[in-house]
């Protein structure tokens, strides 16, 4: 564990568009009361046509760099989480690379789902170990409404597009990132699947699409496991940092559902105030949703210097992180 890692610069990115849930009540069979009483969603922003991963990526990015103060020359890793790529080849993370202007740079993609920004700042650490000099620039970038199937309600009403962004230095003024716990387990693979374009379900040439192209998942037992998972994985960081949760300040776990947001505050007995939400107004941007709300929370004061934030989060694989920030 390192105590030196310095979060340079936080960024973020939402499209423009907006889909409110009266939008949804025209697309599928289902209400405002629905979808606001199971789910804490109100609206999520929607790209437009043309607008992709490495878009909102390159944007956030822009934002992180401005806010560290820096120039997009002086970064040297790119690391991207993203299910939802702008193609499977070339990479979303080297396509920012070029739309930052630059070349030469260490870009590649991350695959964890929803807890891929935590696997990113994992990878950061071990990129900033092995190269003092290094700045690492993490994105959590997502279109996850072109992986949805606008025809089925159960899943259709909970996503939204968007990107968050960080950079890590050895050196520099800034919050510091004190350590990050990541936990994976493939035999609950089935539970969330984008399957459709894998080499496992493949399309011949002129065939239309499957639902197998769309994400499909079994909401109530994700749900139990989103709980238990980042429950247990907060308190494996705490304790190993001699910590409890009465030394948190700011808990800020992945955007899914304002539900699973409110179970585990409780389920930690942290206080309702202390826990940042944003799911309201962005739905699930999965590996956006945690760089996201750490942007806006710094952005609106909900953390102050001196707080310890503690990020967790969930996602298929089954995949779940946590990280604890000290600003
Ligand atoms: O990043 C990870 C991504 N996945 C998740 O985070 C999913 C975690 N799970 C959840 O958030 C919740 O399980 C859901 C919000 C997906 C569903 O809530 P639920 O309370 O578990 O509802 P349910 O799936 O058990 O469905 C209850 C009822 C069903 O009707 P019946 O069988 O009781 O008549 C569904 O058909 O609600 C119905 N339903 C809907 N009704 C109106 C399902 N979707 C809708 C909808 N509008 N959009």
């Amino acid at each position: 564990m390192s105590n030196d890692i310095v979060i340079r610069g936080l960024g973020r990115y939402v499209p423009e568009k907006i889909l409110s849930n009266a939008d949804l009540e025209s697309i599928v069979e289902t209400t405002d009361e629905w979808i606001t009483t199971r789910t804490g969603i109100k609206e999520r922003h929607v790209v437009a046509e043309g607008e992709y991963s490495s878009d909102l990526a390159t944007a956030a990015a822009r934002m992180a760099l401005k806010n560290a103060g820096m120039k997009a020359e002086e970064l040297t890793h790119i690391i991207v989480a993203t299910f939802t790529p702008d193609n499977i080849v070339p990479s979303c993370a080297c396509i920012v690379e070029e739309k930052l202007g630059l070349k030469h740079r260490v870009a590649f993609d991350i695959a964890a789902a929803c807890s891929g920004f935590l696997f990113g700042l994992e990878a950061a650490r071990a990129m900033l170990a092995l190269h003092p000099d290094a700045n690492v620039l993490v994105i959590g970038s997502e279109v996850v409404t072109h992986r949805t199937n606008f025809t089925d309600r159960s899943t259709c009403v909970l996503f939204g597009d968007g990107a968050g962004a960080t950079i890590l230095s050895n050196k520099g003024e800034g919050p510091r990132l004190l350590d990050v716990r990541l936990s994976t387990d493939g035999e609950l693979g089935n539970l969330l699947t984008v399957a459709g374009g894998g080499s496992a379900s493949t399309y011949k040439p002129g065939e239309a699409v499957r639902d197998d192209y769309f994400i499909q998942m079994q909401g109530r037992e994700i749900f139990k496991h989103a709980v238990r998972s980042m429950t247990g994985i907060c308190n494996e960081i705490l304790e190993a940092n001699g910590l409890s949760n009465a030394d948190v300040d700011v808990l800020i776990p992945h955007q899914a559902n304002w539900r699973i947001i409110d179970a585990v505050g409780r389920k930690f007995e942290i206080p309702a105030e202390k826990v940042f939400s944003n799911v309201q107004r962005y739905g699930n941007t999965s590996a956006a949703s945690v760089p996201l709300a750490l942007s806006e929370a710094h952005s609106t004061k909900f953390i102050q210097d001196g707080d310890l934030v503690m990020l967790t989060a969930f996602g298929g694989g089954f995949t779940w992180a946590s990280a604890l920030l000290k600003f």
